[in-house]
Order: structure tokens, then C-alpha cells, then sequence
């Protein structure tokens, strides 16, 4: 992956920089790769930028093979991976590419209040849109409801926002560097209540790739790791149709696909990257993966159950809230981290002895979850 922050790079080279990083890791080149499967959600809006598949594929040198664009909101790159994979099982490829690029940040000549907008395209139009409801609200809701049913704080969530700053500083890609102190989080400007500036994650750019390839080529690659399951769910939208908000049932339906073909329970999991695009969210996906009990997982932030020396660590790289949320890359950079820190390769914030990763990235009001189980290879 490239760093995630600010970038003045164009897409299609912000996407080469993470695809020969991943070429070279995997040592193949584009003639060795049959196709990618690729992630952009906003370029259409934020840099009137579509049909960016053959773009980038001339760039990385892959011009004449097939491009498969996925766009799920936040869940781009994670659906572009599992389409990959699922290609490869059913021995359509061997070896394919999968990655994302997304730029978000006033590079792209569109400020906070722009991209807000471009983000809120992801919710329904007909109801959500003209009510003003954008992503830190609708997060917001979802929170809110939480703390109404299980009495989860706003200090609670402050203590996710210092965890993953104190995370991020440890990962020099991720965009904030800087740690955080509960009494600064609930000190920050008021953005949704109950989200301050500390709950958010930014707007960044970003690109992020990978090389999948069959079970039989695998042992010719150096150093693999397994993907021994991928779950992919919908839940029903708009927000006011679902019937328990916090409950984030699409993450529960694809956890427990993915847990199934990985033939585990939560409990064999070691460590997690989820989709903490506010404070709220990682609360509400350490339930739904089943890490933490239902209603327990502000508590869990509190104790310190979820930090890299807790016995269940979360967002270690420091998650999209100081690692960045760059949308189309967000997916597969997960799937990056997982893949480094499996083979022991996460730098200065490799957490020890983990063998197995879950990933999980929501798209929307999780309308969409996709997860992900990766493993050391036997
Ligand atoms: N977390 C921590 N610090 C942040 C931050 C964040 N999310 N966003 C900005 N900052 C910092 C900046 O580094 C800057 O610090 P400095 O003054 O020391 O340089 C300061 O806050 C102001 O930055 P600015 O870019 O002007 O902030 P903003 O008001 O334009 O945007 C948010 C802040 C929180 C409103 C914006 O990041 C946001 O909307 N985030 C959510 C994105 C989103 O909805 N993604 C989709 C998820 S589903």
C-alpha cells in the first residue's frame, strides 16, 4: 500500500505505486497477472474520472488484459477481493490482481463540505438524501443507539480514538502520526453528535493491491498466506427500514459465512482490522465479529481489550481513524495489513504472534460488510 494522507498524484500513478510494491513482493509483472479487479467509488464525482479501469491498467503495463471495476461505497476493494478470490477457486484465474485508489482530500479541488456531499451519495436518495442525513450522522444514529441500549459513553468511545492514534503513530503510512488523550478527544469540536473531531476518520488519499493466486501456484510464491474465508453481506436501506440499527446485521450475516468456510470460531481469531470509520463503528464490528460480547464493546476500549497488548488487538495498524480512509483502497489495505502482520512483517507495530487475522469493511450504513480470514499457510 501507499502511504494514506495527502497525495498530488494522479489516480491512475497513486495506483501504480501500490501495484509494483505488490508485483514486487509476489515478484510477478503484468505479463505473469491475467486480470485485475479493481476499486474506485468516488472518481466519478471527485475528479470526474470513470471507466478508470484501462486507465490504470495502461499505466501498471496491463493494457489488454481484463479490468473488473467494483464500486461499493466503502466497501470497494474488500468486494473486488472476494470476487478475486472466488475467481480463482472456481479456476477462472490463477493469478489475479486486486487493489483500489481513491482521493478524497482538497487535492482534489473539493473541500470538507464537497466531499461530504459525494460521500452521502452512498444513502438512499429518495428519503435519506433530502432529510441532509451525511456519513458522520448516519454513524451518529447508529451510536446513538448503542449507548441507549447498553449505556456505551462518550468517554468509551474516546478511548477507541486514543488506541488507534496511539496505533497509528506507530505506522509510518498511516495519515496522523499524533497520539491523542481522552480529555483532548472529548474536548475536540462537536461534528455529529455524539462524534468530535477525534471520533471521525479523515478524508484521505490513498491506493492499496495484491496478488491472489491459486492453492496449487501458492507454494511457488514466497512466504503465502491462506484466505481460508470471505464473507459478503447486504443488510436493507435505507437506515430507517432496519430493524435494530446498532446491530450491524450485515456484519454478523458475513462473519459468520466467513467463519464457517474458515471452518473457526470467533474465539480463534487473534487480532482484527475493522472498519472504524467513526469511534461508534469499531464499537458496533467488535460485536457483530463476536470479538467482544454483545454490549460490551466500549467497555472492552476501556479496559483495553482491543489494544496491542490486549487480548483481542484492534486496528493495529490504527484503522481508518489515523491510518486514513482512502474509500476504494480501504479494503484491500486491510487485507495488507492482515497479510504483513500473519508473515511477521508489520515493522513497528507488528503485534506478536498472531497467525490469524479477521478483516472486516463495511460500505455505506453497512448496507454492504464484506470479511475476510487470513492465515499462516500450514
Ligand atoms: N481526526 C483527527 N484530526 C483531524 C481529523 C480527523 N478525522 N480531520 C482533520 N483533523 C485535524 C487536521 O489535521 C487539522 O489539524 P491542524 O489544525 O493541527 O492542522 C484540523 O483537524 C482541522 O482539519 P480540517 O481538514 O480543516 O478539518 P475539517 O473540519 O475540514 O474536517 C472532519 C474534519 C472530521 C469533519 C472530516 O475529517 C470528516 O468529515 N471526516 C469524516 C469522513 C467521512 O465521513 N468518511 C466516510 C466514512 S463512512
Amino acid at each position: 500500500m501507499t502511504s494514506f494522507g495527502v497525495h498530488d498524484t494522479p489516480m491512475q500513478e497513486l495506483f501504480g505505486e501500490a501495484v509494483f510494491a505488490a508485483f514486487d513482493d509476489a515478484d510477478v509483472g503484468p505479463d505473469e497477472v491475467e486480470a485485475l479487479y479493481f476499486g474506485n467509488a468516488m472518481g466519478g464525482q471527485a475528479e470526474n474520472t470513470t471507466h478508470l479501469g484501462p486507465q490504470v491498467a495502461t499505466h501498471i503495463g496491463m493494457a489488454g488484459k481484463p479490468v473488473q471495476r467494483f464500486e461499493d461505497a466503502c466497501a470497494t476493494s474488500a468486494n473486488a477481493f472476494k470476487n478475486a478470490v472466488q475467481a480463482v477457486e472456481a479456476g477462472i484465474h490463477d493469478v489475479v490482481l486486486v487493489g483500489g485508489v481513491e482521493r478524497c482530500t482538497p487535492e482534489t479541488g473539493k473541500d470538507t463540505d464537497e466531499m461530504t456531499r459525494i460521500f452521502a451519495s452512498a444513502s438512499n436518495r429518495q428519503y435519506e438524501q433530502p432529510t441532509g442525513l451525511t456519513f458522520p450522522g448516519v454513524f451518529a444514529l447508529l451510536t446513538k443507539r448503542h449507548m441507549h441500549e447498553y449505556g456505551t459513553t462518550e468517554e468509551q468511545l474516546a478511548h477507541v480514538a486514543v488506541k488507534n492514534h496511539g496505533h497509528g503513530a506507530l505506522n509510518p503510512k498511516a495519515h496522523f502520526g499524533k497520539e491523542t488523550t481522552v480529555e483532548e478527544a472529548l474536548d475536540g469540536p462537536v461534528v455529529a453528535d455524539p462524534f468530535r473531531l477525534m471520533d471521525c476518520c479523515p478524508f484521505s488519499d490513498g491506493a492499496s493491491a495484491v496478488v491472489v493466486v491459486s492453492d496449487d501456484l501458492a507454494d511457488s510464491f514466497d512466504d503465502p498466506v491462506d484466505v481460508s474465508g470471505v464473507g459478503h453481506a447486504t443488510d436493507v436501506v435505507p437506515l430507517a427500514d432496519k430493524e435494530q440499527v446498532h446491530v450491524t446485521q450485515s456484519a454478523r450475516d458475513a462473519s459468520a459465512e466467513a467463519y464457517g468456510q474458515a471452518d473457526i470460531t470467533a474465539e480463534e481469531i487473534d487480532f482484527a482490522e475493522v472498519h472504524d470509520c467513526f469511534t461508534g463503528a469499531e464499537i458496533l464490528a467488535s460485536e457483530a465479529l463476536g470479538l467482544v460480547e454483545d454490549g460490551q464493546g466500549g467497555v472492552a476500549a476501556a479496559e483495553g481489550r482491543t489494544r496491542r497488548d490486549g487480548d483481542i488487538p484492534i486496528n493495529a495498524s490504527g484503522g481508518l481513524k489515523a491510518k486514513g480512509h482512502p474509500i476504494g483502497a480501504t479494503g484491500t489495505a486491510q487485507i495488507v495489513e492482515l497479510t504483513e502482520q500473519v508473515r511477521g512483517e508489520a515493522g513497528d507495530h507488528q503485534l506478536d504472534g498472531v497467525e490469524r487475522g479477521v478483516a472486516h469493511n463495511l460500505g455505506g450504513d453497512a448496507g454492504t460488510t464484506v470479511v475476510s480470514v487470513l492465515e499462516a499457510r500450514p
